[in-house]
């Protein structure tokens, strides 16, 4: 059953130059308990398509089209947007968002340093949210922040620590221990293991997957790493340049990539059995989304780009059930019928 629908999203930018597109016409759904990883390199409008489900957007953002919808619940689209005079606009959506946030929806940043308080101690801290959205005496919140302390592997006799004496890993398991305090239905992590050498990022993941399959919890998690998707979630959609251009089950589009941009991002990342191919990177960069190319946006790094790509912007193509990509050429390269010219 759908937990989370994101249709035609658009969210816009005002910048003194104009507008940045940085999330243009994003279509995807998330099932109760599944989790999708969400793709791309940097800059190609992952943290913001985030920030628009949480309605955390900065003051120069704005959701310009399309719906989101979840558990029933319409977080954006035209029935927020037109229900309420502009003015009216902030507060109503910071009640209602308030407690969709942290009980049902809830986040785990980049940086986990600056998610705690310098001057508070970590498990006060979790110990406040859960306080902040449940009916519960203090002894009960302390009793619950031991055992979420438990269940992501901190060491209990660190609750009375403060962040600056907690090492990288163990702010982000606090981290997660926050985002887990009130029994959310659904969590976003963003770039959850960047900050995080190798061997902590895999323990963190790994730990990530467990907590969430246990609990029966959906997920977001977006990376620029494709291989950490390829661990932990059961779908994919891979961005560039503020749209979707790739999506389906985690096999299908590994095993028959469709889209040009998702087979360069693929290519430049070690393959998971370890195999020693080697790596390759997409000429030039994502695009200032100010300005975007015109038609495809990735055609001027495209390998396979033809004229029609500089003209017509491609739609999602459905190569088989549930996958989908947005090329010209999507069938042509589902069938292995193209190379690059
Ligand atoms: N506060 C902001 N003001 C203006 N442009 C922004 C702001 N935040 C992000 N952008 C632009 O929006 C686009 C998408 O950014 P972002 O969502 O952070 O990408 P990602 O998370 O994939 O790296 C980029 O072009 C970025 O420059
Ligand atoms: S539409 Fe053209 S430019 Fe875009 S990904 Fe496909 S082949 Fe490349
Ligand atoms: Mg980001």
């Amino acid at each position: 059953m759908t937990l989370l629908e994101i249709k035609d999203l658009k969210v816009y930018f005002t910048i003194m130059r104009g507008k940045v597109q940085a999330v243009d016409g994003v279509s995807f759904a998330i099932d109760r308990g599944e989790t999708l990883g969400l793709v791309g390199e940097s800059g190609c409008g992952k943290t913001t398509t985030a920030f628009a489900i949480t309605r955390l957007l900065p003051n120069n953002a704005e959701i310009v089209g399309g719906k989101i919808t979840f558990d029933g619940i319409e977080i954006a689209g035209s029935d927020v947007e037109n229900a309420l005079p502009n003015r009216k606009k902030p507060k109503y959506v910071e009640t209602m968002m308030r407690d969709v946030r942290w009980k049902q929806i809830s986040m785990i940043f980049q940086s986990a340093m600056n998610a705690f308080n310098p001057v508070h101690r970590v498990g006060d801290q979790i110990a406040e949210a859960i306080l902040a959205h449940e009916k519960m005496t203090k002894e009960q919140a302390r009793k619950k922040v031991i055992e979420l302390f438990k269940l992501v592997g901190l060491d209990v006799g660190r609750i009375d620590g403060f962040p600056h004496e907690y090492s990288g890993g163990m702010r982000q398991r606090a981290m997660i221990a926050m985002a887990l305090a009130c029994n959310p239905k659904f969590i976003i992590a963003d770039e959850p293991t960047t900050a995080l050498d190798v061997v902590m990022q895999d323990r963190v993941l790994a730990e990530i997957k467990s907590l969430q399959r246990r609990l029966g919890i959906a997920m977001m998690i977006i990376t620029h790493d494709i291989s950490v998707v390829a661990e932990v979630a059961e779908k994919i959609g891979i961005m560039y340049a503020g749209k979707l251009v790739e999506y389906g089950d985690i096999t299908a589009v590994f095993e028959r990539t469709s889209n040009p941009y998702s087979i360069g991002l693929m290519a430049s990342f070690p393959s998971i059995e370890g195999e020693k191919k080697p790596l390759y990177s997409i000429p030039g960069s994502p695009p200032d989304l100010s300005n975007p190319p015109s038609g495809c946006r990735f055609h001027p790094r495209c390998r396979f780009a033809k004229d029609v790509c500089k003209e017509k912007e491609p739609e999602m193509l459905e190569v088989e059930p549930g996958h989908l990509s947005a090329c010209h050429f999507a069938y042509e390269i589902f069938n292995g019928r193209l190379g690059a010219g």
